[in-house]
């Protein structure tokens, strides 16, 4: 009995000791351990060996049986470790390979502009309100004060889409709907895109504006001046100063353009300004109270201020970009310097 524990044992040590796989180690644990295994029948025929010799080959079978099992379970051990090894090393990723730059984009200067002034404006209590492109002769001219065939019209040149529709060539008629469907207090900013038949240096035929309108009791130019003097202040520089001009607009009675101090040289006079110091922004005044009557608001009770700027025009000044068509090429090599 002894003998053949060792036999057993001795086998099984080198068929472990030979076994290159976790397949083939757990053929060789069914081959002594298994339910038929040779160790197992060892174990089995126990009952017949004489009781004063049980103790001792109990003894030995019990620590023939651990020593192999411990010995099984080294080797999966090692097997184990050995195929994630392999499959590491097959799989191996080299990690100093320089990987492909993913090009981030940005948002367009005159988009930044357009976010920045409305930062503005809303942090002054303004609500932001959008209208169509496409518009009626109506809310574009006509609310405003400019009725058809009257000369003012000719100060807009419009591509019209019948004699009703046409691509708005302001951002005023916001105002005039607006105001139709809203009572004062109104304060309110209009981005968007705006139509006219002109193309060169510093005009295209799509460009965008902000439209500015507050309606009110006892509004003055005052309140216009204050507004958009911190709006320009903010904008540009704190160094920035205003001046109002003597204008006309139909819809605005008294009408003023507002300069600023170019940004770009300080007011010392640069290619910018034209030598100047001064630079336009935009158009502003007090509604016209016929604005106010056209629009269903008593102008015997509220007044307002209402002012619109070109945001390719801003954007230049902002920027110092010479001339608008490099707004919209879409060069790649312009528009990263922005973000
Ligand atoms: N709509 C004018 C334009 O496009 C700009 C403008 C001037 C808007 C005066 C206003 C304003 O609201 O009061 O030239």
């Amino acid at each position: 009995m002894e003998n053949r524990i060792k036999t057993i044992t001795s086998s099984a040590q080198s068929l472990i000791a030979s076994a290159n796989s976790l397949e083939s180690i757990n053929d060789v644990r069914v081959k002594f351990l298994g339910k038929n295994g040779e160790l197992t029948a060892v174990l089995k025929s126990m009952r017949d060996v004489p009781v004063e010799q049980k103790p001792m080959i109990g003894k030995f079978v019990n620590e023939a049986r651990d020593s192999i099992t411990a010995m099984i379970e080294e080797k999966i051990t090692f097997l184990t470790a050995d195929a994630i090894n392999t499959k590491l090393q097959s799989e191996s990723i080299d990690i100093t390979l320089s990987t492909k730059k993913t090009k981030k984009g940005g948002l367009h200067p005159c988009s930044l502009v357009v976010n920045e002034i409305l930062n503005i404006f809303t942090s002054l209590g303004f609500q932001v309100k959008q209208g169509p492109e496409v518009e009626t002769d109506f809310y574009n001219f006509q609310a405003l004060n400019i009725p058809l065939d009257h000369p003012a019209r000719e100060m807009q040149d419009t591509f019209y889409i019948n004699d009703e529709l046409l691509l708005r060539t302001h951002t005023s008629p916001v105002q005039a709907r607006t105001m139709m469907n809203t009572q004062p207090p109104i304060r309110i900013v209009n981005p968007g895109k705006v139509y006219r038949p002109d193309d060169d240096a510093t005009h295209s035929p799509m460009f965008q504006q902000i439209e500015g309108l507050v309606v009110d009791k006892n509004i003055t130019m005052c309140d216009l001046k204050g507004i958009l003097e911190t709006f320009a202040k903010t904008l540009f520089n704190e160094k920035t100063k205003t001046r109002l001009r003597p204008s006309f607009f139909p819809f605005t009675e008294p009408s003023v353009e507002i300069d600023v101090t170019c940004a770009v040289c300080g007011g010392k006079g640069c290619r910018i300004c034209k030598g100047t110091g001064w630079i336009e922004i935009l158009g502003a005044g007090i509604v016209n109270p016929k604005v106010l009557d056209n629009c269903g608001i008593d102008s015997s009770i509220y007044s307002g201020f209402a002012f619109g700027c070109g945001i390719e025009r801003i954007t230049m000044i902002k920027y110092g970009v010479p001339d608008m068509r490099i707004l919209f090429d879409n060069d790649v090599r312009f528009l990263k310097q922005f973000n």
